[in-house]
């Protein structure tokens, strides 16, 4: 059975897309599976944010074929790891539990770089490019201690 492994934000659109596409990068696909969502549907079906996508293109990284969808209960039942890109997700992510083994299953991603320390991955949707970057830098960072893990 491959690992399954949610990254989660609020539009599902910046900073999960990233996410997911860093750490399906680094791991074998037969062992792992990678998946993203938002917690919001603001931005259902849509394509990732052009600044997500051109940060990940300037690392030879695609990801372009991703598409928005929000996050669903089902969701507890499908993966063993969610990780939260921020503290408001990670809140809302937990609402939505219905028992431990749910909660459980979800952390903030930079809880891996920063163990304890509840840091959020800042929401770049209002910034510029620079903020992309930031972001991209951090979820290399997380995603690399993440794939060390689980292979
Ligand atoms: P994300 O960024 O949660 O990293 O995908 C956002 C994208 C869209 C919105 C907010 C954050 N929005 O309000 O539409």
């Amino acid at each position: 059975m491959r690992t399954k492994v949610l990254m989660v934000c609020l539009g599902n659109i910046c900073r999960s897309p990233l996410a997911e596409g860093l750490l399906a990068s680094k791991v074998n696909p037969e062992k792992v599976w990678v998946d993203s969502a938002g917690t919001s549907n603001y931005h259902v079906d849509d394509l990732p944010d052009v600044r997500s996508v051109e940060v990940a293109q300037k690392y030879g990284l695609d990801i372009s074929q991703q598409r928005g969808r929000q996050f669903t209960i089902e969701d507890f039942d499908q993966f063993d790891y969610i990780y939260a890109m921020d503290n408001s997700n990670y809140e809302n992510i937990l609402q939505l539990a219905r028992n431990e083994a749910d909660r459980q299953k979800v952390s903030l991603i930079l809880n891996k770089t920063y163990p304890d320390q509840n840091k959020d991955v800042p929401d770049p949707y209002y910034g510029g490019q620079n903020g992309f970057e930031k972001v991209y830098q951090m979820l290399d960072e997380a995603t690399s201690l993440i794939a060390k893990e689980i292979g």
